[in-house]
């Protein structure tokens, strides 16, 4: 489910030959880990760029598809999407087989460059930066994934999101306490200008702390570039993250008790850590349906 499509593994393949950067490759992208880890998102050049293609962004699509799948379950859908902060194109790929009309936008030159090489050359991404944007036309969804903790004055990034929005927000963050702080942000805020919460659940006053944050987890297959960049043994791994995407209006689609952590197996009976309108819970199931639920599941 998480693989990305064939023609974009041949254009990472293309990418990683024709720059000849293999050998910088790996430098390139523990340059960009350390930029990260020390929360430095200083302006990329087209090497840390290629080395988001290859390394960063199989696990970011796979995160979005599974955002998507999951959107997709409620019954909801839009015709038209603005990807904020864009990067090399997760999102775009992902929706590379819908009809939706899909703009971006992306402030870094070596980002922008790199997602037309993936995604080709008529991509309507702008050259904007998210902060001076002012929207020309009406989006019904607007799409944020791994943006917010890369911007300084969150509160009005996240203000401005919902504006520019008609029907839906998605935002998605990496699975650690300070992405969960931005999604409780995000929720705060949503509250504030009455939007109301859809996914992972409909719950409003969320009672989670970041001590004990609500994340997900994926298991990704790793491409060969991946391997390599890593210098890892093993053909996948798992990607953590946070979510929550918003509706304008309240829908029929409900959703709480949420799976929040992975599920523990054991001969007879499964262990559930859920989350409930006052706290977490721990519960034991024995019946064989609770064996096949999920971490992200309902209970
Ligand atoms: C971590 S990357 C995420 C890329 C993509 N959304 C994904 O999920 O793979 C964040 C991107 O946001 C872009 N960005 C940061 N601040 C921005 C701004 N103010 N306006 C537009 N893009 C911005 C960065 O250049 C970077 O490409």
């Amino acid at each position: 489910m998480f693989d990305l499509p064939k023609n974009i593994l041949f254009r990472l393949d293309e990418l990683s030959e024709t720059y000849g950067l293999d050998k910088n490759e790996a430098r390139a992208y523990s340059e960009l880990f350390k930029n990260y880890r020390n929360q430095n998102f200083k302006e990329m050049n087209f090497s840390h760029a290629i080395a988001y293609a290859l390394g960063r962004m199989p696990a970011t699509y796979g995160v979005i598809k599974y955002v998507l799948e999951r959107f997709k379950n409620t019954g909801e859908n839009f015709s038209n999407i603005l990807d904020i902060g864009a990067g090399v194109g997760a999102l775009k790929i992902a929706l590379q087989d819908c009809e939706i009309n899909y703009e971006a936008l992306e402030k870094s030159e070596a980002m922008r460059k790199v997602f037309r090489k993936l995604n080709g050359d008529n991509s309507k991404i702008y050259s904007k930066d998210f902060q001076k944007f002012q929207a020309e036309t009406s989006y019904q969804a607007v799409f944020a994934s791994y943006f917010i903790n890369e911007i300084e004055d969150k509160i009005l990034a996240l203000k401005k999101i919902f504006d520019l929005s008609e029907k839906y927000v998605f935002i998605l963050e990496p699975g650690t306490p300070s992405g969960f702080k931005n999604i409780l942000e995000a929720k705060k805020i949503a509250a504030e200008l009455d939007w109301y919460p859809l996914l992972p659940c409909t719950t409003r006053d969320c009672k989670l702390s970041d001590k004990d944050w609500c994340h997900f987890s994926i298991r990704l297959p790793r491409t060969k570039h991946h391997m390599k960049l890593k210098n890892a043994a093993l053909p996948y791994e798992d990607e953590k993250f946070c979510y929550v995407i918003f509706s304008k209006k309240e829908t029929k689609f409900f959703k709480n008790n949420i799976i929040i952590k992975r599920p523990i197996k054991k001969s007879g009976h499964t262990i559930f850590d859920v989350c409930t309108s006052d706290g977490i819970h721990r519960v034991v199931r024995t019946d064989k349906a609770s064996k096949k639920l999920q971490w992200g599941d309902q209970l």
